[in-house]
């Protein structure tokens, strides 16, 4: 099956930026940017404290809502932590789990991930599940073992309706916020392995259904080369999503429009 065949993913994960008024004026912009562009789907990942305006921003927009992160449990005792359904109750129909900068800053299982993400799944959130090996694991050839230990232990018992809503965010680690992009070659490899992984593990017809996006240094200008992979099915973009004019033109070189 060819990339053809999925909807091409394109998510912007905003990270810990933007304050109320920027992140609105930014959707603002972006609105207009990709109105009618309805052959690809577009999410906007922002901050906790901005979901909320930014979902009445959104309102009538064909820009789905995103979180970066969400915890196992609906309510109770957990401080600082924020459960699917609260997410939603904003607006989110999408949320981030596994990014790398959670797994390496906030020591983040990928057993807790897996909890994470069947939670949320339950819930009826629809996530993107990072996953990607550092600069060392790929120069010491540990990446295989690496993006199949994040895979199998990660994803472990999802069934189809829980992979239904759900992608893999392939991101390098290497790549990501450093300026230097994954060349086409790199990721189409790395996607290839982690499909391959997915029908070794799940079963083909999950495998052949499931979109994998690239993360790291995503910007406008390889965007198209990256999307014409046969198995980069979209993208999650840093530092380029910070800005109407660079997310639109990813969005679009997804779309297969000329900028
Ligand atoms: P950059 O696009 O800034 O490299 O970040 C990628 C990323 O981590 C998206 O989740």
């Amino acid at each position: 099956m060819s990339s053809t065949s999925r909807t091409p993913l394109i998510a912007g994960n905003w990270k810990m930026n933007l304050h109320t008024a920027e992140a609105v004026a930014l959707v603002e912009a972006l609105k207009p940017a990709v109105a009618g562009l309805d052959s690809v789907e577009v999410v906007v990942c922002p901050t906790f404290t901005t979901l909320y305006p930014v979902a009445q921003a959104l309102k009538g927009s064909n820009i789905a809502l995103g979180a970066q992160n969400a915890y196992t449990k609906a309510n109770g005792a957990y401080t600082g932590e924020i459960a699917p359904q609260m997410l939603q109750d904003v607006g989110c129909t999408w949320t981030i789990i596994g990014h790398s900068e959670r797994r390496q800053y906030f020591n983040e299982s990928d057993a807790l991930l897996n909890e994470k993400l069947h939670f949320a799944r339950k819930a009826g959130l629809k996530v993107m599940f990072c996953i990607g090996e550092t600069l060392e694991e790929r120069e010491g050839g540990t990446m295989n073992a690496v993006l199949t230990r994040q895979v199998v232990e990660g994803l472990k018992g999802l069934d189809a309706a829980g992979f239904a809503g759900t992608a893999i965010a392939y991101e390098p680690v290497w790549a990501i916020g450093t300026g230097v992009t994954a060349t086409s070659q790199q990721a189409e490899d790395a996607h290839a392995f982690v499909r391959k992984l997915v029908t070794d593990h799940f079963g083909a017809t999950i495998a052949d259904a499931l979109r994998i996006q690239y993360g790291g240094s995503a910007k406008p200008d390889n965007a198209a080369e990256l999307i014409a992979n046969p198995n980069v099915d979209g993208f999650l973009v840093g530092g380029a999503a910070l800005k109407a004019d660079s997310f639109a033109a990813i969005v679009k070189a997804a779309a297969g429009v000329a900028v």
